[in-house]
């Protein structure tokens, strides 16, 4: 095996320009570690803020590879870890590094990728569904036959989170940034997409409602269009923010507003209130993704010597759906 790989360094924070490719040395695992030969790593949006030195609660040291969700086989265990791990396909959540044809992880929190799921799948598949289900059943409370409105329903946990709550009987209405998500959010099932970007869609919402409003909505956008999300709560409705991807985050909103209105606003973060591995939620997700009744939004695929445009794409909202980068691709 070669000392060397190939990786994406930076070595400051700040636009897609700072990454670089690079020849290094091939990482060891430490005690508790292991190295994962990398497959595939889901384009998540904490890349580029990481990228961009807006991430504040994971440490960040330079050189700085990003890359945090993604598969990959155990190649190689540091001190203390089984090395029956060697060769299993694994997801690696919880380190960044995996712009590089080596990443090394904490062991304790890997997760074996079920057999029936590929690596490419399996680099996007759980973070956004159970950001999604978290978001609306435990937050939102989300009950079977209930209306919901996602924000950026283009976006992977937009995507999962219409096809979750269709599968509680729930009508589902998204809002998306221009026709072409509108219509790439569709085919996910939702009941209703509107262009956000257009004038009406207050109205449109509200129509699709039969003037009642919705129960549940789900915002990670922030605030640009949260000045309207108690407007077009039904009563006894809940939102939930779950991030601020348009920068902002939403004005504070006042009691009397709540308390007229019967609405609750939560905040939901899903580390620490994260069904495990093998719970009730985690099988129905690994099944409903296994069997393909719920789709997972893999839009395009890029090497890592593309990552610089792809951060640049979505950064300006070019990305639909969650992409991945192929690293060792399928391993075979
Ligand atoms: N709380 C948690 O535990 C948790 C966990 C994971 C993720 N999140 C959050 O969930 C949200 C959605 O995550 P995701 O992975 O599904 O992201 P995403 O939807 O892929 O995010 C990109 C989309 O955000 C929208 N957007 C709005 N303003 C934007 C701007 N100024 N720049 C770039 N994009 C903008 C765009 O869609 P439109 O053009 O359609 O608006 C864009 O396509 C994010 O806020 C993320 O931080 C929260």
């Amino acid at each position: 095996m070669s000392t060397t790989m190939q990786a994406i360094q930076m070595d400051a924070f700040g636009g897609p320009e700072v990454m670089e490719l690079r020849e290094v040395a091939v990482p060891e695992p430490g005690p508790g570690e292991v190295r994962l030969k990398v497959a595939y790593v889901g384009m998540n949006p904490f890349d580029a803020m990481a990228r961009a030195g807006k991430i504040n609660f994971m440490p960040i040291s330079f050189p700085f590879t990003p890359g945090l969700e993604h598969t990959g086989v155990v190649d190689a265990v540091g001190e203390g870890v089984d090395a029956g791990l060697v060769g299993q396909r694994v997801i690696s959540r919880a380190n960044f590094g995996a712009y590089a044809e080596y990443s090394i992880a904490k062991a304790d929190v890997l997760l074996m990728l079920d057999d029936r799921i590929d690596l490419k799948t399996g680099s996007v598949y759980r973070g956004c569904s159970f950001t999604a289900w978290h978001a609306l059943y435990k937050a939102g409370r989300l009950q079977f036959g209930e209306t919901c409105l996602l924000h950026s329903a283009a976006g992977p946990i937009g995507i999962m989170g219409a096809q979750i709550a269709k599968s509680s009987s729930c009508t589902v209405i998204g809002l998306a940034g221009g026709p072409d998500k509108v219509a790439f959010a569709k085919t996910f099932g939702a009941d209703h997409v509107f262009d956000y970007t257009q004038d009406g869609w207050v109205e449109q919402v509200k129509d699709a409602t039969g003037g009642r409003g919705v129960d549940v909505i789900v915002d990670g956008n922030g605030k640009p269009n949260a000045a309207h999300n108690i407007e077009l709560l039904a009563p006894l409705g809940r939102v939930v923010y779950i991030g601020a991807t348009a920068g902002d985050m939403p004005d504070p909103v006042d009691i009397p507003t709540l308390i007229f209105k019967n609405a609750s606003v939560a905040g939901m973060n899903l580390a620490p209130i994260e069904d495990p591995p093998d719970s009730p939620t985690d099988r129905t997700i690994i099944e409903s993704v296994a069997t393909g009744a719920w789709r997972v939004p893999i839009t395009e695929e890029v090497s890592l010597a593309g990552v610089a445009d792809l951060h640049h794409r979505l950064e300006s909202r070019q990305v639909r759906g969650r992409a991945v980068i192929r690293v060792g691709g399928d391993l075979t």
